[in-house]
């Protein structure tokens, strides 16, 4: 019954998604403060339309968050979904083969039933819009197994501040049994996976300073520290020749994963050859000792994200700068504290400054690592799930991305969360060309019905 309604409401399902995408809800930039809104209002739209009820677009002190519900037993279990409608900047646009708000659905080679480009399409419009079609598609076939809550937020890739404080003025409202997202990956469209684990943040600025004026390269050059050379050999010697981090203390809290884990882990599908060749790089490169598919998710790392200074227009103009900037990220793995790294970065990058220079370290937003159990009711329902709709049993990943609420969910809540992500590393969230395969969202919106029936199965009270 609900696979019927699915398949008879496929078009509507996608030209609505292409409507969403049309939105233009970077959070990042305040002038777009009322196409953020937009977004909130588009999901308020369709979340009536749906069915739900007891909806709210709740003002922050940022962007709004949505808020709905369908309460049809207080003896049924309640699944609390989480989405963000937010989407990070589409520049540089000139990179991208078609308008990133001008949604094109297009086949590749990975995707051969196509898939939707525009920015957004998989993070995260495309996959929270699964979960408002796949609530649809069931309460229209009176297929509701559980209570559901919806919460949208418009600010997930600025930090989250505003849906930290909503959570824990609203824990009433939101009591739940599980919390269920769709924000992450699979390995292969023929290989389901479910992410057990995401990496925690520590974001930081650095500015340093050398003389008080842009200088001449000529007469001072040779005599005064230059804030880039200074900063740039700063930045190499935070990693040490066998690519460990070097800053005192970094590893302390990291929670060694054991020899087994490690083991089953190598087990999951991963052609380095093809990574390569896929990044057109000669070779890979991180922490000696482990492998890439470690690297990027068990392990930390630390990456310049941008820097800049001096002169960086046309031409030539001899100068030696008076300031130079980074912007850094460092990805944490469980139990390490963002804020303890943050303090112990800022700490070894002032000692480590010569006095020929002042540096400033301005934090920016965080969040704790997590690690998800396999052996609770929601993984074995999300399990299952897979297992219906792939038709093969899904292998548990970690992934190296950060979702900072997830563990607040559980810090607050009490709540585990279940990562039910369809999108695939190929998909190229974040850049240009970010796209989405219809294969992939229609497989999203008949696995989530199958979750609800089998966590209300799993958990009847
Ligand atoms: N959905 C991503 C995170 C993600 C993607 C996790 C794929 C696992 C697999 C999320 O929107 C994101 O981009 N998070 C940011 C952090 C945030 C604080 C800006 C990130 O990971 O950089
Ligand atoms: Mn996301
Ligand atoms: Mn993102």
């Amino acid at each position: 019954m609900v696979q019927e309604y699915i398949n008879e409401n496929k078009e509507k399902f996608l030209n609505e998604l292409l409507d969403f995408l049309r939105i233009q809800s970077f959070s990042a930039d305040p002038k777009f403060k009322n196409e953020v809104l937009k977004g909130a209002q588009f999901l308020e739209e369709k979340l009536q339309l749906a069915g739900a009820e007891n909806i709210c677009i709740h003002e922050t002190a940022g962007h709004p968050i949505v808020y709905a519900d369908k309460i049809i037993d207080e003896q049924l279990p309640t699944i609390l979904v989480y989405g963000h409608y937010d989407v990070q900047p589409a520049d540089p646009y000139e990179l991208w083969d078609s308008d990133p708000f001008e949604p094109i659905v297009k086949e590749t080679s990975i995707h051969p039933d196509g898939a939707v480009f525009a920015r957004g399409a998989c993070d995260d419009k495309g996959q929270m819009y699964m979960h408002v079609k796949a609530f649809e598609a069931m309460l229209k076939t009176n297929n509701l197994p559980c209570n559901v809550k919806f919460m949208f937020e418009g600010e997930e890739e600025v930090g989250s501040a505003n849906l930290e404080t909503f959570v824990r003025e609203n824990t009433t409202l939101l009591k739940a049994d599980v919390v269920l997202v769709s924000d992450t990956g699979i390995i292969a469209n023929n290989t389901p996976s479910i992410c057990v684990g995401l990496r925690g943040l520590s974001y930081v600025e650095v500015e340093v300073t050398g003389p008080n004026r842009d200088l001449h390269s000529g007469l001072y050059g040779g005599g005064v520290a230059n804030p880039i050379n200074i900063l740039s050999k700063m930045i190499a010697s935070l990693h040490d020749d066998s690519g460990a981090i070097n800053i005192p203390g970094f590893y302390d809290d990291v929670q060694e994963v054991s020899p087994n884990e490690r083991q089953e882990m190598a087990k999951a599908p991963f052609d380095v050859e093809y990574y390569k060749e896929d990044l057109n790089i000669g070779d890979v490169s991180g922490e000696k000792g482990f492998s890439t598919n470690e690297r990027t998710s068990i392990r930390p790392a630390l990456d310049v994200n941008g820097i800049w200074g001096g002169y960086t227009g046309d031409g030539a103009k001899t100068v030696l700068p008076s300031k130079a900037y980074a912007k850094i990220s460092m990805r944490l793995v469980p139990n390490q504290k963002s804020e303890k790294i943050t303090e112990l970065f800022s700490t070894h990058f002032e000692k480590i400054a010569p006095s020929s220079v002042k540096v400033k370290v301005t934090p920016h937003h965080g969040g704790e690592g997590v690690v998800i159990p396999t052996d609770f009711t929601g993984f074995m329902a999300a399990k299952q799930a897979m297992e219906t709709s792939f038709g093969k049993t899904p292998i548990p990943v970690r992934s190296g991305g950060s979702i900072p609420i997830v563990p607040m969910f559980e810090e607050v809540l009490g709540l585990k969360t279940i990562l039910l992500g369809f999108g695939l590393d190929s998909d190229v969230i974040h850049s240009p060309n970010e796209h989405y395969g219809l294969f992939n969202f229609y497989k999203g919106i008949e696995t989530i019905p199958l979750f609800y029936q089998n966590f209300a199965a799993l958990n009847k009270k």
